[in-house]
């Protein structure tokens, strides 16, 4: 393992108090007023999975602003229960594919209030409720706020369990990479090869403007992204129709494991609330994902992987997201070991543990974007599970990493994992909110000559 520096002339924030001024200054920058924007210049609406992270971060210091980050977010919600990646509050000419290209804002007439995305992401928001619940001063705000809020994540969720899972077993699907959050994975390779380019309308990328290419998608990816949000476009959005068109139909690990810790955390808040005649229905929801979860183990590698439904086979990639089980819960005891082994190799080949894609793969790129790179939000879940299964020395390097990470370089999107220089977009919202609600409490101090992780 290279040891990784400690706080230093060359550190972007040799003190951690300036460096938590700084990511307040980022999240009241990238304010717009109820929601944030990740980051102004690449991504200037709001996105679904970063409002929740990001929620954990304004707690840290507006209590009432953290509801609202998550509250906003059902303003895009479906009347079909789904909660869009994307929510176009505003228009904004700085992003593609924008509102036109997604075509949804007549869909659903007038009962849908702004023009979203038409695809889902990872579905953090009874996770993050429940945790702001339990750690408010406000109970009564936080009451009064989880009310609101959890007939509308239940019919999310239910959404998820049923547009997405017809088979009813558990292996729930994303139709596109961008549903994962991990957009350019090497878990999608195969499988996104499958999707067709030709009759595509020319169009030009944003992205590029304003990050170097090396760190984003690759051109024969983006058109990819594009002809599915076409055939799904040419199809209504209309559920059964796009899983079945979908030449894209896999199981992502992150996914699963996300909705399982979703649908437990869902489950107390039915409980706490008093929603008793929601259980059984709840209880079928978990019983499943554990099942799939177990679907999901690859005994040989010793992790869980992604599934691809439409070969009917494990995709050959080995990610971050195959750690988020820890986060999903209830993972046997000898497969947390198994899986803290392949951490270990991890971390011998990268000082900034967790990279997104396996280091010890030729296919490996510490630049670009998840096939490579180390992203904080997903470093924040999977230290979370594993301390919950007792690996808490792991869940500190890794926070250690993450701190050390941000303090040298700042808040970027993502970071690489060798070297923890930062990629991607500057002043970048979930990182300076995992700074806040996590990182900084495993951070070496000003003056300190140890290394924390
Ligand atoms: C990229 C990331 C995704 C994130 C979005 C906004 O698309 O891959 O996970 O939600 O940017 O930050």
């Amino acid at each position: 393992m290279v040891e990784a520096g400690t706080p230093g002339a060359s550190w972007r924030f040799s003190d951690p108090e300036d460096c938590t001024k700084e990511a307040q200054r980022v999240l009241r920058q990238n304010d717009r007023g109820g929601y944030t924007v990740p980051t102004p210049n690449i991504y200037p609406f709001q996105w679904n999975w970063d409002s929740c992270l990001v929620a954990l971060g304004w707690v840290t210091f507006d209590e009432t602003r953290a509801w609202q980050e998550i509250e906003s977010l059902f303003i895009g919600q479906w009347p079909d229960g789904m909660v869009p990646h994307i929510v176009f509050h505003r228009d904004d000419p700085g992003y593609f594919p924008g509102p036109d290209i997604w075509g949804t804002a007549s869909l659903w007439g007038d009962r849908l209030a702004v023009p979203t995305s038409g695809i889902s992401d990872p579905p953090l928001a009874a996770t993050i409720a429940l945790k702001l619940w339990r750690g408010a001063r406000d109970q009564q705000q936080a009451k009064a706020a989880v009310e609101r809020l959890y007939p509308k994540i239940a019919a999310w969720h239910r959404w998820f369990h049923t547009a997405r899972d017809p088979a009813q077993d558990g292996m729930v699907a994303i139709l596109h990479p961008w549903e994962s959050g991990r957009d350019n994975s090497q878990d999608w390779d195969a499988a996104l090869s499958r999707v067709p380019t030709d009759d595509l309308p020319p169009f030009q990328r944003r992205d590029l403007d304003r990050v170097d290419a090396a760190q984003r998608p690759r051109k024969e990816q983006y058109e990819r992204y594009l002809s599915l949000i076409l055939t799904f476009r040419g199809k209504g959005y209309e559920p059964k129709a796009i899983y079945e068109a979908s030449p894209f139909r896999m199981v992502d690990i992150g996914t699963v494991a996300i909705l399982l810790r979703a649908d437990r955390d869902l489950r107390v808040l039915a409980e706490t609330l008093g929603y008793r005649e929601d259980l059984v229905e709840i209880d079928r929801w978990i019983a499943r994902g554990e099942s799939a979860l177990d679907r999901l183990w690859d005994e040989t590698a010793g992790v869980f992987r992604s599934y691809d439904l439409i070969s009917g086979g494990f995709t050959d990639a080995i990610t971050s997201a195959s750690f988020l089980p820890f986060y999903g819960g209830g993972v046997k005891p000898e497969r947390c070991t198994r899986m803290v082994e392949v951490l270990e190799r991890w971390g011998t080949q990268s000082s900034y543990p967790v990279p997104s894609f396996d280091p010890g793969d030729q296919r490996f790129d510490s630049l670009r974007y998840w096939r490579g790179p180390t992203w904080a939000i997903v470093n924040h879940m999977i230290a979370e599970g594993l301390t919950g299964c007792g690996h808490e020395g792991w869940a500190a390097r890794i926070a250690g990493a993450t701190a050390r990470a941000i303090r040298q370089s700042g808040f970027w999107e993502y970071f690489d994992p060798i070297t923890g220089r930062g990629l991607g977009g500057d002043d970048f919202t979930w990182t300076a909110a995992m700074w806040l609600a996590w990182a900084r409490d495993f951070s070496p101090p000003n003056d300190s000559s140890e290394d924390a992780a």
